[in-house]
């Protein structure tokens, strides 16, 4: 019997909380350890309370497989979570807001923009982008803040090769932007009079200007490029040119400016936890740094010796397993239906937590050890039905992934080729914080002993 097609059985149990805020403190302390704790406790249904607003939770693998079928398309809805953005753009919709047919219209625009295609034949201008930000943000002898020199990394890359610039002198105004719009207008988090904040405003009037000029260059080099070399910019622009029902000119800065948003604080938090991690375990740092250094022994790379280095593929896919960026997706039901035995209203908002079973001992033996051995065969164990998400499920899965694939790869791999790294102190413990992304805490930060090449 499918899943959604289970009898009514009970009621769904509400989390015990503290009065007045219900869950808020245990959600920004860890969301994803609380999420597999109250599925321990509960199942795969349960409510949270956090101040004010009440969400439904469907977790682990039972939800990760729903979010996909064809039910699971007809009763999960983006649009509520994401309106309160895309008002504040003057803008009409946003990928992310979008379900249906107009989610896949926007998505077929973006779609070559942020493939693995879009970087073919990059690969070597991405090594040269991470050694101008090594140079200019990794000294010797210095501690280094890893989630910020990060963040400029990856501005710098995603603006190269998505965008055509690298847009650096906005990367604080574009952080400032993302915080407040995901903290207060998606997740609702944070009350709205923050929105008047002085500091909200002119980074938000920074980031338009921003987007203006994405446009403006656009239409400076109109004409000039060849189809192959369209960007992701080009691609959602031409259709602007195109149809302007499909792009209005209302929706064009929210979406040339839409990869930063999406890919700025995922991956930065994802490689600065990737840090962390291999630092931690001197084993994985020995592999790691033996094949990278095989990696790069004839200067330039080509596409296929990304398939070289399992260890920080590994890694990579560990550090996603045990510091998920996107813990849970946010849905609202469209209408009444049953999942596992709870019967679902219409409107309830929901939380889907897809990261739960990486932290479940059935499926990843020893889930708090970092073992980069988990995905090779014949182990492979985020090969089971719906046990491993780091990139969502169903029609909105990360647009990006194959992207962030290669970007995370080589970043990480010519990080640790060139530079000596040490945790300050060794024995440091991660600090995480929760807002807007998860991820390691701003303050972590990591010495460079030397250069290794
Ligand atoms: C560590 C890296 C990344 C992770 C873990 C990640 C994770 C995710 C997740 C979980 C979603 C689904 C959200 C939902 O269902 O509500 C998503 C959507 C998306 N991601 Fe990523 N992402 C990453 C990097 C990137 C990058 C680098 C880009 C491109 C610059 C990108 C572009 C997108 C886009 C455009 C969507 C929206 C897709 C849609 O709504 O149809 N992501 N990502």
């Amino acid at each position: 019997m499918d899943i959604a097609e289970t009898p009514v059985v009970s009621v769904t149990p509400l989390v015990r909380g503290l009065p007045l805020i219900g869950s808020v403190l245990d959600m920004a302390k860890d969301p994803a350890q609380f999420f597999v704790k109250c599925y321990r406790e509960y199942g795969p249904v349960f409510r949270v309370r956090l101040l004010n607003h009440t969400y439904t939770v469907m977790a682990g693998v039972e939800a990760a497989n729903f979010i996909g079928t064809r039910e699971g398309k007809e009763c999960l809805r983006s649009k509520e979570f994401w309106q309160g953005l895309v008002k504040e753009y003057g803008a009409t919709r946003t990928l992310t807001g979008e379900d249906g047919e107009s989610h896949k219209e926007l998505r077929d625009i973006m779609r070559r923009g942020y493939s693995r295609e879009a970087i073919k034949g990059r690969y070597n201008e991405l090594l040269e982008i991470t050694d101008r930000s090594i140079m200019r943000d990794w000294k010797v002898g210095q501690a280094v803040p890893v989630v910020e020199a990060m963040q400029y990394l990856v501005t710098d890359q995603l603006g190269s090769i998505l965008t055509g610039s690298a847009p650096l002198e906005y990367v604080k105004d574009i952080r400032t932007t993302i915080l407040y719009i995901l903290n207060v207008l998606v997740t609702r988090q944070r009350p709205k009079v923050l929105l008047l904040r002085p500091e909200y405003k002119r980074a938000k009037a920074r980031v338009f200007e921003l987007g203006r000029k994405m446009i403006a260059d656009y239409y400076a080099k109109a004409g000039s490029r060849k189809d192959e070399d369209k960007n992701l910019i080009d691609d959602i622009m031409d259709a602007h040119v195109r149809d302007r029902r499909l792009m209005p000119e209302s929706d064009l800065v929210l979406n040339v400016t839409g990869p930063y948003v999406a890919g700025l604080d995922t991956v930065a938090n994802t490689i600065g936890a990737f840090v962390y991690a291999v630092l931690k375990h001197p084993e994985a740092l020995r592999r790691i740094q033996a094949e990278v250094d095989a990696l790069f022994a004839n200067g330039r790379i080509e596409e296929d010796d990304l398939k070289k280095i399992p260890a920080v593929h590994g890694a990579i896919m560990e550090t996603m397993r045990l510091y998920p960026v996107a813990v849970a997706q946010i849905r609202t039901a469209t209408r009444d239906f049953n999942f596992a035995g709870h019967r679902i209203k219409a409107g309830e908002m929901l939380y889907i937590g897809t990261s739960v079973p990486h932290f479940m001992e059935e499926y990843f033996p020893n889930p708090q050890k970092f073992d980069i051995d988990r995905y090779e065969k014949p182990r492979a164990e985020h090969m089971q039905s719906g046990v491993y998400s780091p990139y969502g499920r169903g029609p909105h899965t990360c647009l990006g992934k194959s992207l962030a694939e290669v970007q995370m790869a080589l970043s990480m791999a010519r990080l640790f080729w060139k530079l000596d790294l040490a945790l300050d102190p060794p024995d440091y413990v991660l600090k995480t914080k929760t807002a807007p992304t998860p991820g390691p805490a701003m303050d972590f930060r990591v010495k460079v002993k030397g250069y290794r090449h």
